[in-house]
């Protein structure tokens, strides 16, 4: 009887109780706590699977989707897709799930938290301290910037764009924003004003990006963007590492085209320990934890499982990050 259930592959081993509700509903095979890619004893499967189970650090490409001719559902324990070629499952008929959400006031607390460490100085403050560098109070020792009074300009104002947006109005931020289609609800609760990108960052002494990683936003930011910015401004990415690009970002920082920077994702991710962003002072970077609060992490998990079984049911997914593949039904 058990042989009947359909088989899922998941790509990482995760906490007890996460997949609770997958139990007696799916046979499930588990890889690696850490993988970068599916690991061997995964891709053994791959012939006989019906439901993956992914975290953002495994690429769902063609090859891994020719193996798999019986594949039902992807269920990405994420919000952003950009490790799955989503048109390629679509083709395929194959609904991939994800995670909105759950995650938007976790990441919406950190990029805040980013911004007021940046704008604070706080990684160096912190590291002058524990170094027997703080030899006095100094009246001109560790100076940053003010947030009230100050101009936020959100790049991409969904979910999460609004939720900082929210935080950022109780610090006496002036919010602006540019999206693809203006956010009338942004505006009147909040009063903030759509402009476009290039007057955003002219504008702005924060800049924080919520654009997902698509084709049109990889490079979003670039040397002529950055150029674009007041030489006292502070970029803020909790979105997508490729969104900004990275060479063009350090020669910024290193030769003062912008104040400084707080990143939690990069590209590539992880950096080497080596590079060179980590000797600027005045970038700031965090290991891609937007979304990592306990809470916010079982949910993310929670949701992946509802997609997955409604997947393997042959039912709609709640959460389907290509919902155009129900209009060939
Ligand atoms: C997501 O869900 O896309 C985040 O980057 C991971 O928290």
């Amino acid at each position: 009887m058990t042989n009947q259930l359909p088989l899922v592959l998941v790509t990482h081993t995760l906490p007890d109780g996460w997949l609770d509700s997958l139990h007696g509903r799916c046979r499930i095979v588990t890889g690696p706590k850490d993988a970068t890619v599916l690991a061997p004893e995964l891709k053994a499967h791959l012939s006989q699977v019906d439901g993956l189970y992914t975290l953002l650090t495994i690429r769902v490409d063609e090859d891994i989707l020719d193996k798999a001719p019986n594949l039902r559902v992807v269920s990405n324990m994420a919000v952003g897709v950009d490790n799955i070629d989503l048109q390629a499952c679509t083709r395929r008929g194959i609904p991939v799930g994800h995670t909105p959400g759950v995650l938007t006031e976790g990441t919406a607390d950190l990029a805040i938290t980013l911004l007021l460490a940046a704008a604070r100085r706080l990684d160096e403050a912190v590291h002058d301290a524990r170094h027997g560098l703080w030899k006095t109070w100094s009246p001109t020792g560790w100076l940053g910037a003010d947030l009230f009074g100050a101009t936020l300009g959100i790049v991409g104002m969904g979910k999460i764009g609004t939720a900082v947006t929210e935080r950022a109005t109780g610090f006496g931020l002036r919010i602006v924003y540019s999206d693809s289609c203006p956010n009338q609800s942004a505006e009147s609760r909040f009063g903030a004003s759509c402009l476009s990108l290039e007057d955003l960052l002219i504008e702005s002494d924060f800049v924080s990006l919520h654009v997902p990683l698509t084709g049109k936003t990889r490079g979003l930011i670039g040397a002529k963007e950055l150029r674009l910015m007041k030489p006292d401004a502070i970029l803020v990415n909790t979105s997508r590492g490729p969104v900004v690009n990275t060479a063009d970002l350090l020669l910024a920082l290193r030769e003062g085209w912008i104040a400084a920077a707080a990143l939690d994702v990069t590209d590539p991710e992880p950096l080497s320990p080596e590079h060179p962003l980590y000797k600027q002072p005045n970038c700031l970077i965090t290991p891609h934890i937007g979304s990592a609060t306990r809470n916010t992490r079982r949910r993310m998990a929670e949701r992946a499982c509802e997609n997955l079984l409604a997947g393997l049911a042959g039912e709609r997914l709640p959460f389907c990050a290509n919902p155009e593949v129900y209009s060939k039904e």
